[in-house]
């Protein structure tokens, strides 16, 4: 049977666009999908470069606005890799017209901007995720499973940090390409948007939903120098943040991120300790899982470094032999891989709007709380399984 042929606009040529279209290229050699992935087109303002962009990686048309490329008939999936300010207006706008949505993280920059994207995507009835890719990584997989096995029993404490430090120069500029991250008007937030929440939608992944929060946040550099206006300007993102929260299954959460912990390049750690075992996860060993279990002999218990790389780990049987691990980009391979099988079985794969909307929510709850000096309710959102 001829595969359906599913044509990707994708919009921004950055870091994220190129793992997304790694992803692409790579997903139908190793996994099974009624469904055969097109690089139809890609959009970003400059010409030149996109041309280059399209060649390189193998794209049938250039775009350089990208309402022309969601007013285009012959796009199915608009892909949207942009800094965070211009995932609302064109994820709506993509809705409209009635084409799938791939947007990356953080979904919005404010709850009432995410709210509009679910509204929009839930009425126009199309397929829609978010790019939290963590969720693919096999070992973080494998302690989805334990969870949902049973193996931890009740979970008592939820832990995770990610520690960066390429800020700490106060003559870094803010704003412009590379750096709309330091800019609040591009980012939305700090690093609580930008890192935490990776760490959030793993936790609500992995232990369900966050009742409330209390948060500090820091901005360590208060001025920079903006790239586009050439002055001096107010920094108004987050630096650094920590908070504690209430998972509502009775469970303590303690998040920390930060791009002033010197040494640090990408450090997510996770760690779940539960009533039976427990487990930890680091990017920076991203295919081992450490976990402890309780229920083993005591002479024998202690700590076990899990090499996630057998075929009976989740996606690993899709790729090379026992013992031969995996990296970073393969997440995007797994997360387009999931999306694919969605289409093909009808049961839409996770995280869409609704669990963007879901972190969203936190990291608001968080922001407030750091300014309030007080703990602050999460709204809550029905997520997806
Ligand atoms: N899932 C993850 O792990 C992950 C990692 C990094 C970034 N992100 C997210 O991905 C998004 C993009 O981040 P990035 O690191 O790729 O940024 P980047 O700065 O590397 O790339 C952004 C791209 O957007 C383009 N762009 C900006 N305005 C545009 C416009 N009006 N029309 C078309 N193109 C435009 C820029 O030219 C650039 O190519 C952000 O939302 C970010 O939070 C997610």
């Amino acid at each position: 049977m001829a595969k359906k042929q599913l044509r990707i606009g994708l919009i921004g040529y950055g870091f994220m666009g190129r793992a997304h279209s790694n992803a692409y290229a790579k997903v139908g050699h190793f996994f099974d999908s009624d469904h055969e992935i097109v690089l139809q087109a890609v959009c970003a303002r400059d010409l030149e470069k996109v041309k280059v962009f399209a060649a390189r990686w193998g794209y049938k048309s250039v775009e350089t606005d990208w309402r022309k490329l969601i007013a285009r008939d012959d796009i199915d999936v608009v892909d949207i890799a942009v800094p965070n300010n211009l995932h609302a207006e064109i994820a709506i706008a993509a809705a409209k017209a009635g084409k799938m949505i791939l947007c990356e993280k953080p979904l919005a920059m404010s709850p009432k901007e995410a709210e509009k994207m679910v509204a929009a995507v839930e009425k126009a009835k199309v397929a829609n995720m978010v790019w939290y890719n963590y969720r693919r990584c096999p070992a973080v997989v494998l302690g989805k499973q334990l969870i949902d096995e049973g193996r931890l029993g009740r979970v008592f404490h939820y832990r995770a940090n990610f520690l960066q430090d390429w800020t700490i120069n106060p003559d870094l500029p803010q704003g412009g390409a590379a750096l709309w991250r330091l800019d609040v008007k591009a980012a939305g937030s700090g690093v609580t948007g930008d890192l935490l929440a990776h760490c959030i939608d793993t936790a609500l992944w992995l232990n369900g939903g966050i009742k409330d929060v209390t948060a500090m946040t820091e901005t360590f550099v208060k001025e920079r120098k903006h790239t586009l206006t050439g002055k001096v300007e107010k920094v108004g993102i987050d630096d650094a943040c920590a908070f504690l929260c209430h998972f509502n299954n009775g469970s303590l959460g303690l998040f920390e991120s930060t791009r002033y912990a010197r040494g640090h390049k990408a450090l997510y750690t996770l760690e779940v300790n539960g009533e039976h075992a427990s487990f930890r996860w680091d990017l920076h060993d991203l295919h081992r899982l450490q976990w402890f279990d309780h229920g083993n002999e005591g002479r024998l218990r202690g700590w076990n470094s899990i090499h996630v790389s057998d075929s009976d780990h989740p996606y690993l049987k899709n790729w090379w032999v026992p013992g031969l691990q995996i990296g970073y980009e393969h997440s995007f391979v797994h997360q387009v891989a999931d999306f694919l099988q969605g289409l093909d079985t009808g049961k839409a794969a996770l995280p869409n709007f609704r669990d963007g909307l879901a972190t969203d929510y936190v990291v608001d709850a968080v922001l407030n709380s750091a300014k309030s000096g007080r703990w602050t309710k999460v709204k809550q959102v029905k997520q997806g399984k």
